[in-house]
């Protein structure tokens, strides 16, 4: 296959793996003495928040939730909008918002809204990669697995057009990738 032979690795399975245990158990120790609320963004962090929520050592709970840009059809638009509400009740709740990527922060900073305004009792942001080099709207985030320069990347979740979101390293996304799609 083409397109298996133009990605590059930046951060291999070993590495991400070895994180995510990290966090995991950072997690277990902050949280130790309540059942925290994960609220997880569809669809990038599905593989992130099932491997971290297996290293997870004490109670807690997990839902999910879809969010999209819109505006000029662009990836990075401002306009954050909801598909499906949180069905979770959280108020008063240990609610972490878990991301596979902080890019502008827009989305995340739409959900933590939406969350303080449900009433969150408490309220922490988890997210496998920070791309800070590309935020336009300011989001604390208290649990990072790796900081990343301003480029595209894909695998472990994220794609490119829906694909390469099974790949288990993070790869980035190369001009000979492009070409394989835009021929
Ligand atoms: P935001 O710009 O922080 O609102 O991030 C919006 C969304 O864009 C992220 O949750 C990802 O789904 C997607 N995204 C941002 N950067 C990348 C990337 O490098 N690869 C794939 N998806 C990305
Ligand atoms: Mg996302």
């Amino acid at each position: 296959m083409e397109t298996r032979l133009v990605y590059k690795t930046l951060i291999d399975e070993e590495r991400i793996q070895g994180r995510v245990r990290e966090i995991a158990s950072v997690i277990s120790r902050d949280y130790r003495d309540t059942t925290p609320l994960f609220i997880t963004l569809l669809k990038g962090a599905f593989i992130f928040m099932a491997d971290l929520s297996r290293h997870i050592t004490i109670p807690h709970e997990i839902d999910f939730i879809t969010l999209f840009s819109y505006g000029q059809g662009s990836r990075r638009s401002s306009n954050v909008g909801m598909i499906n509400h949180i069905r979770s009740n959280v108020r008063d709740r240990d609610v972490i918002v878990v991301d596979e990527i902080v890019d502008t922060g827009h989305t995340i900073a739409r959900l933590m809204r939406t969350l303080e305004e449900h009433g969150a009792g408490t309220l922490r942001t988890c997210t496998l990669l920070d791309k800070p080099d590309a935020r336009q709207v300011e989001v604390r985030l208290d649990y990072i697995g790796f900081t990343i320069p301003d480029i595209f990347v894909v695998g472990y979740g994220l794609d490119y057009r829906e694909r390469f979101r099974n790949l288990a390293c993070i790869a980035e996304l190369t001009p000979d990738l492009e070409r394989a799609f835009n021929p």
